[in-house]
């Protein structure tokens, strides 16, 4: 059988999608192995996920660096050192540099808690509320210099309910994303997913602009 594809995954907090690709990619004949977890944050609880699987920590405190640039070259020796094929981003609290997001050009996944591109950057599920959208969701997208930008792979839409709050939107949109991010690392581990020239790949078709759907 062949190697399974090595994984880095970022963090900076609860880290319950790292719990959900632990969770998926364990066992004999995944077809990717988690080698490593970096955190820029020592408090990050999913560190102690890892720590809990197995699996190599590493915190890069970005407070301690001059710069962006300077903390992305210190953060891509370190991911490097796992060489990885595939580096995820699962609440990754950071800006990356242009530079950053070209070394893993077509290599680095982000997970989204809204219908991209609706609601780019941060509080998606109030902002979906208080615009009145009928649908919201997550998305996972490869990474491109564009923030929150990048080519689809994935979507999982919800229904909006009439007395939905932030909170409970949240509650259920993170339950997809528990569902989808795992599903697209398993894509790209088993070489089915791919960043082509005009957009992201499966199994050698264009995705629509949406990503793969899916509706629950
Ligand atoms: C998720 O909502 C994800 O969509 C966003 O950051 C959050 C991370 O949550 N990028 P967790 O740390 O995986 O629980």
């Amino acid at each position: 059988m062949a190697e399974p594809c090595n994984v880095v995954v970022l963090i900076s907090g609860s880290g319950s999608n790292l719990q959900a690709l632990i969770d998926d990619l364990h066992g004999a004949g995944s077809p990717a192995r988690i080698r490593a977890v970096i955190s820029n944050r020592a408090d990050a609880a999913g560190l102690s996920r890892a720590r809990a699987a197995g699996i190599d920590t590493r915190v890069l405190d970005h407070t301690r660096y001059a710069g962006r640039e300077a903390f992305d070259a210190a953060l891509i020796a370190e991911i490097d050192a796992f060489e990885p094929q595939l580096v995820v981003l699962a609440g990754f609290m950071r800006i990356l540099s242009g530079g950053f997001v070209r070394h893993y050009q077509g290599r680095l996944l982000n997970i989204h808690p809204s219908l991209l591109p609706r609601h780019k950057g941060l509080d998606t599920h109030r902002r979906a509320l208080e615009a009145g959208d009928a649908e919201h969701g997550c998305s996972v997208h490869f990474v491109t210099e564009e923030l929150d930008g990048g080519p689809l792979v994935v979507q999982a839409v919800l229904p909006i309910e009439a007395d939905d709050t932030p909170e409970r939107l949240a509650t259920r949109v993170h339950h997809r994303e528990h569902l989808i991010y795992p599903l697209a690392v398993r894509w790209f581990a088993e070489g089915r997913l791919r960043l082509g020239a005009d957009g992201a790949m499966l199994d050698g078709a264009k995705l629509p602009a949406t990503g793969h759907l899916i509706r629950t």
